[in-house]
C-alpha cells in the first residue's frame, strides 16, 4: 500500500458530485435544465483527461434517489437528458477506450434508459483506457439496503456464513464490486456535503469541496486537484513509517 510514499502518486479512483448546474442556468436566465444539458456536456473533456493525470476510474454522481424529488419537468428532462447522452456519446466513449459502468438500482428507471444503459455497458466492455462509472438512480443506503438484501438471501439459501459477514465480504454485494475504493472525491459548487454518496468506499477518501459550478469545471482544474492530492499525505489510520 501506498501509506509511505504519498508524493508520487496521484489519485487512482476520482468521484465527482456534480452539482451547481441549476444555479449556472439561473445565474443566466435560463431554466434548470439548460445548465444540466451545459453539465452534460462537461463530462467529456473530464473523462479524456483521466489518462494525462493517472486517473483509471472515474465516477460521477448523475442521478440520486433523492433527486426524484425534484419537480416532474426537471426529473424527465433529467431523464430525456440521460437517454440523448447515452446514444450520442456512445461512439465516442467506446473510441476513447472508454469502459461504461452504471451504479444504482435500475427498477425505477424506464425500459428505454435501461436498455441504453446495458448496451452501453456490453459495448464498452472490452476497453480498459478509463472505467468511467455513471451513477444513476444512486444513493448509498438504498445502496448498502439492496446489498444486505442479497446478503441475506445468502445466508438463508446456505451459501454463506454469518460468521464470514466482514469488511472484506460486505462490499462484494455492493454495486461497485469490481471498483477499486475512490482516492478522491470533489464536489464541485460550493456545498461541503456528501449527499449519500459512495458512503462505504470513501471512508478513507479525500475530499476536495470546490467553488466552481459544474458547467465551468475544467481539465485543468482537475489536473490542479489531482496533482495537489499527490501531496497529500494519506495514513489509512495508521502512522508514517
Ligand atoms: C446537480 O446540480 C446536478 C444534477 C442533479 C444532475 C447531474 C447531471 C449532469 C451533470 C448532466 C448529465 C450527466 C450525464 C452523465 C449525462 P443541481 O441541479 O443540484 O444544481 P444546483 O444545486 O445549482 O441547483
Amino acid at each position: 500500500m501506498a501509506i509511505s510514499d504519498p508524493v508520487s502518486t496521484g489519485p487512482r479512483h476520482v468521484a465527482i458530485i456534480m452539482d451547481g448546474n441549476g444555479r449556472w442556468a439561473t445565474q443566466r436566465g435560463r431554466p434548470r435544465l439548460f445548465g444540466h444539458r451545459a453539465g452534460a456536456r462537461r463530462v467529456r473533456e473530464v473523462v479524456e483527461s483521466c489518462p494525462d493525470v493517472g486517473v483509471e476510474y472515474l465516477t460521477i454522481f448523475a442521478f440520486s434517489t433523492e433527486n426524484w424529488r425534484r419537480t416532474q419537468v426537471e426529473v424527465a428532462g433529467l431523464m430525456s437528458l440521460f437517454r440523448m447522452y447515452i446514444s450520442r456519446e456512445a461512439r465516442a466513449l467506446d473510441q476513447f477506450g472508454v469502459r461504461v459502468r452504471f451504479i444504482g438500482d435500475r427498477v425505477r428507471l424506464d425500459a428505454k434508459l435501461v436498455t441504453l444503459m446495458d448496451d452501453l455497458e456490453k459495448l464498452t466492455c472490452n476497453n480498459t483506457a478509463v472505467h468511467l462509472t455513471i451513477a444513476l438512480n444512486y444513493g448509498s443506503r438504498d445502496e448498502v439496503a439492496r446489498a444486505t438484501k442479497r446478503l441475506a438471501r445468502d445466508v438463508a439459501a446456505g451459501n454463506l456464513d454469518p460468521d464470514d459477514v466482514n469488511e472484506e465480504t460486505l462490499p462484494k454485494y455492493l454495486d461497485t464490486c469490481v471498483l477499486p475504493d475512490p482516492d478522491l472525491v470533489i464536489r464541485t459548487s460550493g456545498e461541503a456535503r456528501i449527499s449519500n454518496f459512495l458512503l462505504w468506499q470513501s471512508a478513507y477518501a479525500e475530499y476536495e469541496f470546490i467553488d466552481t459550478l459544474w458547467p465551468d469545471f475544467t481539465k485543468e482544474e482537475f489536473a490542479q486537484l489531482c496533482a495537489s492530492y499527490g501531496g497529500r499525505d494519506r495514513r489509512f489510520g495508521g502512522v508514517k513509517t
